[in-house]
């Protein structure tokens, strides 16, 4: 990760939210002879502050010491995060819509697909926009995001360049006077300095392979299908964005290989996030969060059952492909 990483303004943060976020510190603290008990409440500032003189006397203790030895401590985080990959990130739960706490935390590994499930208005594109701002306990569900363990500070989140997460949307509408070919090969020359034709030709082959039917670099980026530039896209985050985390918001799959197009972002090593409705995809992920009124209720793992259902699935949602394409070509449909 870059160097402006910093962790949030350590100070600010609550001896209770401190001993998950940063127990380095608490056992600094308690190795000093400091009582934390009954101070959950207190930042970390309050706790320094209201220190007895008596005990600092007692135990040799100064202030300023205290605050060196944190932010060593704190310094050392940091360089141990910017010499690392995003290796996950961590939900933490905030409250639902009615101020219930959700009292969860969930772990989100690299190379994993987590599905997000509930009805429309329950709150699962609010759940993707707390990860993609890495939500710090300042959006209206109060969740805090961390990544690899450790709260990012507000000039990471805010900088576009550092961009965390690459976003697939439903608004792939392309308005560019371009090919195919084109479009790609601008994104891996602002990517890669070398390779960028290689690597645009097999961003295309991969997004033939994730498309049923078949374009060249050579076509027009606003003639290709819905299906097609969905795949395009695709292929586009997992060759070339750096992005380590991929979200995705209830995009209509007609048209793709979702299997596949799971398959090559997990091989990358991405974290994937998606909110759905299409029983292939929330089956595809190893786990689900089920949202209600606002709140993560409940995470569930793909049982073996479940998966064992995907090969049917897949057969029905092919027959559904096929009479679409029937449709699509004008045909009348006298049998399934
Ligand atoms: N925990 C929450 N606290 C407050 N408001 C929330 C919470 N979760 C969702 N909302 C709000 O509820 C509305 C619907 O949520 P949204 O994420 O768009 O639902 P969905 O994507 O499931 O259809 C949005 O205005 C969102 O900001
Ligand atoms: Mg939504």
């Amino acid at each position: 990760m870059d160097e402006s990483v910093v962790l949030a303004d350590i100070y600010k943060n609550e001896i209770g939210q401190l001993k998950h976020l940063f127990p380095e510190i608490i056992q600094y603290l308690v190795e000093c002879g400091i009582n934390l008990r009954g101070k959950e409440n207190l930042n970390l500032e309050q706790v320094l502050e209201n220190l007895s003189e008596n005990l600092m006397q007692d135990r040799g203790l100064d202030r300023s010491i205290l605050r060196d030895t944190i932010n060593y401590l704190l310094e050392e985080k940091e360089n141990s995060l910017k010499q690392e990959e995003v290796s996950s990130i961590t939900i933490v739960g905030g409250t639902d819509k009615t101020g219930n706490l959700e009292n969860m935390e969930i772990i989100l590994k690299a190379g994993s697909v987590t599905g997000i499930v509930g009805p429309t208005g329950s709150g699962k594109s609010r759940l993707l926009a707390d990860v993609e701002w890495l939500a710090n306990g300042d959006t209206p569900t109060k969740r805090v995001v961390l990544v690899n363990g450790f709260p990012v500070n507000a000039t990471f989140r805010f900088s576009m360049e550092q961009k965390l997460v690459a976003q697939l949307s439903q608004n792939m509408n392309f308005v560019m006077d371009a090919t195919a070919g084109e479009f790609v090969r601008m994104h891996a020359e602002s990517r890669f300095a070398q390779n960028s034709e290689q690597l645009s030709e097999e961003v295309i082959a991969m997004a033939n392979e994730l498309a049923g039917e078949q374009f060249s670099y050579n076509t027009p980026l606003t003639s290709l299908s819905g299906g097609q530039s969905r795949a395009l896209m695709i292929a586009d985050t997992a060759l070339l964005s750096r992005s380590p985390i991929v979200l995705i918001d209830e995009i209509e799959n007609a048209g793709i290989d979702r299997k596949k197009a799971l398959g090559l972002l997990v091989k990358k090593g991405k974290i994937i996030l998606l909110a759905t409705h299409d029983p292939i995809l929330a089956l595809l992920a190893e786990k689900r969060m089920i949202i209600r009124n606002g709140g993560i209720v409940r995470v569930i793992e793909t049982s073996e059952t479940e998966k064992a259902f995907l090969s049917e699935l897949e057969v029905f949602d092919n027959r559904m492909q096929n009479l679409r394409e029937r449709l699509r070509a004008g045909e009348c449909i006298d049998e399934i």
